[in-house]
């Protein structure tokens, strides 16, 4: 299981791959604090932190996608949704059961688990595309003044 943030994770796109790291970094901090003194609020805050931050880091994603006209957008925005209904269902099971550090520790585990495999299979393939597929430099409009 991935836990924590490595070089293999490096798509080579400087912003993604920042948004990531800070992901592996915040979760790292309270995985490897251990338990002690740790609350379930702490621990349900870092699952709703990291929710907002998956959020916000799927939307620039799929900007980048979109503004470099990745074929591919679709395909990736759905595993992103799916992601995030699957987050939400699983939000709502542990409701029931009652929450807990260790219900909130395993959806944070299964939150990074996820990211790293996804990482690997598509966000490296979308950063190497947009790599290769620069958007051409519109040509400076030529003016002609007369005076
Ligand atoms: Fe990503
Ligand atoms: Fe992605």
């Amino acid at each position: 299981m991935v836990t924590k943030w490595s070089y293999k994770l490096l798509t080579g796109n400087e912003m993604i791959d920042k948004q990531h790291k800070e992901i592996f970094d915040r979760a790292a901090q309270m995985l490897n604090s251990g338990r002690s003194g740790k609350t379930k609020e702490e621990a349900a805050s870092l699952v709703s932190y990291l929710e907002g931050y998956y959020d916000r880091h799927f939307a620039a994603e799929e900007a980048l996608q979109k503004k470099h006209g990745y074929p591919d957008y679709q395909i990736h925005k759905d595993m992103h949704d799916r992601f995030s209904r699957g987050l939400t269902e699983l939000k709502l099971k542990y409701a029931v059961v009652g929450a807990s550090y260790g219900l909130a520790i395993e959806t944070v585990l299964f939150m990074l688990e996820w990211l790293a495999g996804h990482i690997d299979k598509m966000d490296k393939a979308f950063a190497s595309y947009i790599r290769d597929n620069q958007p051409v430099a519109q040509k400076p409009v030529s003016k002609s003044v007369r005076t």
